[in-house]
């Protein structure tokens, strides 16, 4: 199969509509979407990813407004929430209705909602009579695509098309959010919005969601070793780390500086300290860095606050596979 790469709405169209798959751009990172309604179409994405069929999908609509197509209960926190946020790089898990598949919620009684927020995805949206599955278009364990070329690099052959929507604003997963029975927000997965922006909105703290009972995290977000480069990956002190690796070919992730080191390729993300910039960044750069044959990768530990919660949680769990 020849993948291609357009700007063609009509094709993205009628591609979904045949029950195919096709990559769509996000705010976030790409995604690779199907009709959420169609248990055949949604399967090709488990297929084409090599992704286990216990990790659910999140749907994509057009507006917030129709949630509850979907959903069937949806918390006054919720509207509060995606008033504020939608369409955003933010996910609800709501309870779902019969007319989602088991199969796109793992057999989960939640369902993952969200509104990207991307001109050529919302109008495709609202061109389509149902919403899209749609997990990150990378290969299942990989560094999520933030380019419809990091799409090619993982999924060329498998799918017939790529929406180009170029580089994701955001570049970052999506902040996924659950509720507990007082109705108080769970983070299962920091992301492109921040704890604080939350927090902010509803007035009160939020929880961080641990594992369930049998040990299987809630989210594959919550997977140890994820969003992983193929190079071996260490976080900490850049200078300290170069000394004790002395030998091997280095490469480094830096957030605003260089540091005097001769033996180390050095990437900074963002010279004026952004951490929006930063998070646009990682991802591409550690796809760069992944084709340049160097024995680590070291990354430096950014400032825990903001999306720099989101872009440590990414490098930990990077370094985790190696642990
Ligand atoms: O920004 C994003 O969220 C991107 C774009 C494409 O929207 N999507 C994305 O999808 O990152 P994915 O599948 O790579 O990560 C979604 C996470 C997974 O870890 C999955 O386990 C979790 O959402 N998830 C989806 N549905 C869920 C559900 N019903 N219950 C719990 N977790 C769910
Ligand atoms: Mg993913």
């Amino acid at each position: 199969m020849q993948t291609i790469i357009g700007k063609n709405i009509d094709k993205a169209i009628r591609l979904l509509e045949e029950g195919k798959i096709i990559a769509i751009p996000t705010e976030t990172v790409y995604g690779l979407a199907a009709n959420a309604l169609n248990e055949e179409a949604v399967i090709k994405i488990f297929e084409a990813k090599n992704r286990p069929a216990f990790n659910p999908l999140i749907v994509h609509i057009k507006s917030w407004d129709d949630a509850g197509l979907y959903a069937q209960h949806i918390p006054a926190i919720a509207h509060q929430l995606a008033k504020a946020l939608s369409p955003g790089p933010i996910t609800f898990l709501l309870s779902k209705k019969d007319i989602i598949p088991d199969l796109v919620t793992a057999g989960s009684a939640l369902v993952a909602i969200r509104v990207p927020n991307h001109p050529l995805t919302l109008s495709l949206l609202s061109r389509l009579a149902f919403p899209l599955a749609a997990p990150s278009a990378n290969e299942f364990g990989y560094i999520s695509p933030t380019l419809a070329s990091h799409v090619l690099d993982s999924l060329e052959g498998k799918i017939e098309y790529i929406l180009d929507g170029e580089a994701a604003s955001v570049g970052l997963e999506s902040t996924i959010i659950g509720f507990d029975e007082n109705e108080q927000v769970i983070v299962h997965r920091v992301g492109g919005v921040s704890i604080e922006e939350i927090e902010e909105i509803t007035g009160f703290p939020v929880k961080m969601a641990g594992k369930t009972e049998e040990n299987k995290p809630t989210s594959s977000g919550q997977l140890k070793s994820h969003y992983a480069p193929k190079t071996e990956l260490y976080i900490g002190d850049i200078a300290e780390l170069a000394k004790k690796f002395e030998g091997k070919k280095m490469v480094s992730i830096n957030f605003q500086q260089t540091y005097e080191l001769n033996n180390v390729q050095q990437f900074v993300l963002s010279e004026t300290a952004s951490l929006s910039e930063a998070s646009k960044n990682l991802f591409h750069t550690m796809r760069q860095i992944d084709k340049l044959d160097a024995d680590i990768i070291l990354a430096e530990i950014f400032p825990d606050n903001g999306l720099g919660k989101a872009i440590n949680d990414r490098l930990s769990r990077a370094q985790a596979i190696y642990k």
